[in-house]
């Protein structure tokens, strides 16, 4: 039995505490959020309103009850704010006992920065999720330079066994690493809307028939090794290398307005448009694409299985 505390359950919270809830029926949960309408919040999901039934999810009233309950695990997923990570750490560090996991879900803030003020720095793992966590596999482990490989490793094996896909990143990145490739892919598509060349819709059109599909079954370098030929990605790179260049030199730099300077005119373009296009974000919507995510992943998951069974 994993006893694991959650501090915050906002959006990504809920969906780890479905995620925890998931691996084992032993396990229990315990969260801690001051939000006002928690109770409601969480029964908002069934699957959490009836572990809250059964005992199996429990709300602590205080930062002292949630790390009291011999608690394996502590995740932090609180506001993204690096006074409030950086307040925390040293008080649940002193509540806890010396073998307790000390996970932060953040989007951005290193281990080593929230940890400065604590006595182990070291025990704090960033364990960056994609939204929503209980489908999307992916969690970034980012440990700080001062963590001792065990924790890493401990890091790891929890979110395999969840059926989850961890990748340890080796050195703390601004942004981790998704995040950077989708940023950098974001600032081109606001380039090109920008310059008139496309819509925000046929910038989502374009992805999603070509390398939105192509990359959830082989990633980038994958993929160009494939379509290098028998070759691989060397003749790829030689044969596109020219076009690849042209691109990068051509790129956008679109940047949000700072230091007086009014860099943002792009923002109210692309924010209309989207809106014009989509509209509100309805539940709806957040349903339709959750279903679809899980539909991709089983066919997937199915497809890789069949492959390393021939091979
Ligand atoms: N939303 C995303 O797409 C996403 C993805 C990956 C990581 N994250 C990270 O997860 C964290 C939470 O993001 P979110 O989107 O769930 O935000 P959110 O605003 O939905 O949730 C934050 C929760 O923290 C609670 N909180 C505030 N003060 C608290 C305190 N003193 N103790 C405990 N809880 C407190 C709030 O009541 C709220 O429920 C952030 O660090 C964010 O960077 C978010």
């Amino acid at each position: 039995m994993t006893n694991i505390t959650l501090i915050g359950t906002g959006t990504i919270g809920l969906s780890f505490c479905q995620l925890h809830l998931s691996r084992s029926a032993t396990d229990r949960i315990t969260v801690c959020d001051p939000r006002a309408d928690l109770d409601s919040f969480l029964s908002g999901s069934e699957q959490v309103s009836a572990a809250l039934r059964e005992g199996r999810v429990r709300i602590a009233r205080s930062l002292e009850e949630a790390c009291s309950l011999a608690t394996d695990i502590v995740q932090e997923q609180g506001p993204e704010n690096e006074a409030f990570k950086t307040r925390l750490w040293p008080r649940v560090e002193a509540l806890v006992r010396p073998d307790c996991l000390l996970w932060s879900s953040t989007s951005g803030i290193p281990a080593s920065v929230q940890g400065a003020g604590m006595a182990s720095p070291g025990r704090l793992v960033v364990v960056h999720p994609f939204n929503p966590p209980s489908i999307m596999p992916l969690i970034e482990v980012v440990p700080s330079p001062a963590t001792p490989e065990e924790l890493v490793r401990r890091a790891v094996e929890y979110f395999e066994a969840v059926g989850h896909r961890p990748v340890v990143l080796r050195k703390e990145t601004v942004g981790f690493v998704a995040n950077r490739l989708a940023f950098v892919l974001l600032r081109e598509a606001v380039h090109l809307v920008d310059e008139g060349v496309v819509s925000v819709e046929d910038v989502d059109a374009i992805v999603e028939n070509s390398i939105g599909l192509r990359w959830s079954v082989k990633g980038p370098f994958a993929s160009y090794h494939d379509g290098g030929g028998r070759g691989g990605l060397a003749a790829f790179l030689a044969n596109i290398g020219g076009t690849i260049q042209s691109v990068w030199d051509d790129a956008g730099v679109v940047n949000f307005a700072r230091d007086g300077h009014d860099g943002a005119s792009w923002l109210d373009k692309v924010v209309k448009q989207t809106g014009d296009a989509y509209g509100p974000v309805r539940d709806e919507s957040l349903e339709y694409r959750d279903r679809a995510t899980r539909r991709v992943l089983e066919v997937v998951r199915d497809e890789k299985g069949k492959a390393s069974r021939t091979e």
